[in-house]
């Protein structure tokens, strides 16, 4: 395989916040990719249409010339036939973002019996490459510097969601042993918005709190006060810890850039932040941005579950914290630093003007509310694991 020379890669999860990203790259690069999608053809075919103009990367020219072919199917049981021709690598980006088991059985049925069915499919149909997205946080409760390995024995997880990404892991680890085989996997933490432009489509996490804070403000703003509020609450956590947040574009370029050089493939990344802000330089955002003063940072035990009332807008409806703020792994990224550097990619900084401008952007959508699309209303509680602080 000669650098960059186009391939065809079969993708799943092309309609996500993370996926669409992934698309654009490749199919910037001249990459053939066969999309898989939920739903009959011509209405997914519409929506990806739909969301790529929104995100400013429209993909209409890729279909009509066929370098972008829509499939239909859905893990675990209805994966589509293989009419297109070779494939020579999957990329696995779908998955279940359900932190706790739901009725239908998720985020274990897609995460995993997904990936079961997917590791078959590829067996059947000669596929030996596989590209998978899984999380940072497969790593669990372990704590001190997480190596880009996989974890072994089986760590004691947070939420339904990591165990189920880390018995997906474990499943393409097997596959991966067979000879002629090649497994790479990328994990992000928390993904962000676009760093240029601030699009997202997701408004779990970072968004949901920065929204929460905004309720805060409405509820305790005085016009009589000026500007600037005062609420004197607590904010469970250590100022110096940092929150490990990764703006989309990072993470899907890293992708691209080590899914087109095969030297890099075969190997795990952490597609993490090197140098996050500390959750006092993100006091200081919320407080500029919002017009607030008045927190101060407490111990956890203090603070949770003995709330006041403004403490208990942010804190009792953002109940998945607290795991996030007493655990904040330093990952490893060795594989990662060498992608960056082969391929002249940067971390883009996460100063308080970028900020800034990922929360216009998402509070011009009313964070998440405002389109309505499945997407927007249906904002996860968390995707990486659990929500950052
Ligand atoms: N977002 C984060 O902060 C974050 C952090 C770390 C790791 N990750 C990982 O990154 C990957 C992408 O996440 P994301 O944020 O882009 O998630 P997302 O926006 O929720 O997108 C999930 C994608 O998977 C598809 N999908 C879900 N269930 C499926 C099923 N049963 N069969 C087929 N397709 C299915 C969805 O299709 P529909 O459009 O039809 O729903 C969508 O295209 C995932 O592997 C996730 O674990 C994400």
């Amino acid at each position: 395989m000669r650098l960059h020379q186009p391939q065809t890669f079969f993708m799943t999860g092309a309609t996500g916040f993370l996926g669409q990203f992934i698309l654009r790259d490749l199919l910037a690069r001249g990459q053939r990719i066969v999309a898989m999608l939920r739903g009959p053809t011509a209405e997914a075919s519409a929506r990806l249409s739909r969301q790529t103009r929104d995100m400013g990367s429209p993909i209409d020219a890729f279909l009509e010339s066929g370098q972008l072919q829509i499939v239909s199917g859905a893990f675990p049981d209805q994966l589509p036939e293989c009419t297109w021709g070779r494939t020579d690598a999957i990329i696995n980006c779908a998955a279940s973002l359900q932190l706790f088991t739901n009725s239908s059985g998720d985020p274990f049925k897609t995460n995993v019996a997904g990936v079961k069915a997917m590791l078959d499919w590829a067996d059947a149909h000669g596929v030996t490459r596989m590209h998978a997205v899984s999380t940072a946080y497969t790593c669990g409760w372990n704590s001190g510097t997480i190596l880009e390995r996989f974890h072994q024995p089986e760590p004691k997880f947070q939420t339904d969601y990591e165990k189920s990404k880390w018995m997906a892991e474990m499943l393409m680890a097997e596959w991966s042993r067979q000879a002629g085989r090649t497994l790479t996997v990328y994990r992000p933490s928390f993904l962000i918005g676009d760093s240029e432009t601030g699009y997202t489509c997701q408004f779990a996490g970072f968004y949901q709190f920065a929204r929460l804070v905004s309720v805060l403000k409405r509820q305790y703003a005085d016009p009589k006060n000026g500007s600037k509020t005062y609420i004197p609450l607590r904010i469970p956590g250590r100022p110096e810890d940092r929150q490990n947040i990764v703006p989309v574009d990072f993470a899907s370029k890293m992708i691209a850039e080590i899914i087109l050089r095969p030297q890099f493939h075969g190997r795990i990344y952490h597609l993490t932040n090197p140098h996050g802000p500390t959750n006092d330089m993100m006091k200081r955002i919320y407080e500029e941005y919002f017009g607030l003063y008045g927190g101060y940072f407490a111990d956890p035990d203090e603070v949770i579950g003995k709330c006041s009332h403004a403490e208990s807008l942010l804190w009792d409806q953002y109940n998945l914290l607290t795991p996030r703020v007493v655990h904040t792994p330093q990952f490893d990224m060795t594989h990662t630093q060498e992608a960056m550097q082969a391929s002249q990619t940067e971390f883009p900084e996460l100063t308080p003007e970028r900020i800034f401008m990922l929360f216009d952007f998402a509070a011009a959508r009313d964070w998440g509310r405002r389109t309505g699309s499945k997407k927007e209303s249906a904002a996860p509680a968390a995707c990486g694991g659990s929500p950052e602080p």
